[in-house]
């Protein structure tokens, strides 16, 4: 990354990508020459969806976005971004539960990245304050309408998702 070039990461689980996180994507996106959002790839917990099917899910709903770039990553956000020489870390808070958990960690990785690593937060908007992607799966998995909240393309993927998941016998 040039130094002129101002780059943000927008690092996240995105299990899966909502209409939220669109809205974060598309408001960090006008505020920076590059938004690299990124995948946690975090083995510690059993995702819906791979890696790869996460930041191909990605992709495809900021494809007209032109300065969005999707990657993934292990290990610690800190360290990643130093990889990418990068120092702005971009997530959203919803409500005021967020707030504790989301101040924790930005505080953690300023101090782990000597100053390094900064974090910026962007409200949600207001329609989108009570989504999650949880919410979204359970609501799938019980056969709810979870149009609201996700792309159609997003919509199908996590219905196929419960179809297959039944159809080897799993029980989500
Ligand atoms: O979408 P999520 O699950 O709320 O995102 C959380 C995420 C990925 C931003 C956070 O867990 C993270 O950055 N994890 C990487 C590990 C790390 O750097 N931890 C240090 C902060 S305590």
């Amino acid at each position: 990354m040039g130094n002129d070039m101002k780059a943000a990461i927008y690092p996240g689980s995105f299990d899966p990508v909502t209409y939220g996180h669109i809205d974060v994507i598309r408001r960090a996106a006008e505020m920076f020459d590059e938004l690299i959002v990124s995948v946690l790839d975090n083995r510690a917990k059993t995702p819906l969806f791979s890696v790869e099917e996460r930041v191909k899910m990605l992709q495809d709903v900021t494809r007209d976005i032109p300065n969005v770039k999707v990657d993934s990553f292990h290990g610690l956000l800190i360290d990643y971004a130093r990889r990418l020489n990068v120092h702005i870390a971009i997530r959203g808070l919803r409500a005021i539960t967020d707030f504790e958990y989301e101040l924790q960690i930005s505080q953690t990785n300023r101090k782990l990245s000597n100053g390094n690593l900064d974090t910026i937060f962007l409200t949600t908007s207001l329609e989108y304050a009570y989504l999650s992607s949880s919410s979204v799966k359970e609501i799938a998995c019980f056969g709810g309408d979870i149009s609201q909240c996700v792309p159609p393309e997003v919509a199908a993927l996590i219905e196929q998702k419960y179809r297959e998941l039944r159809a080897q016998g799993i029980n989500p």
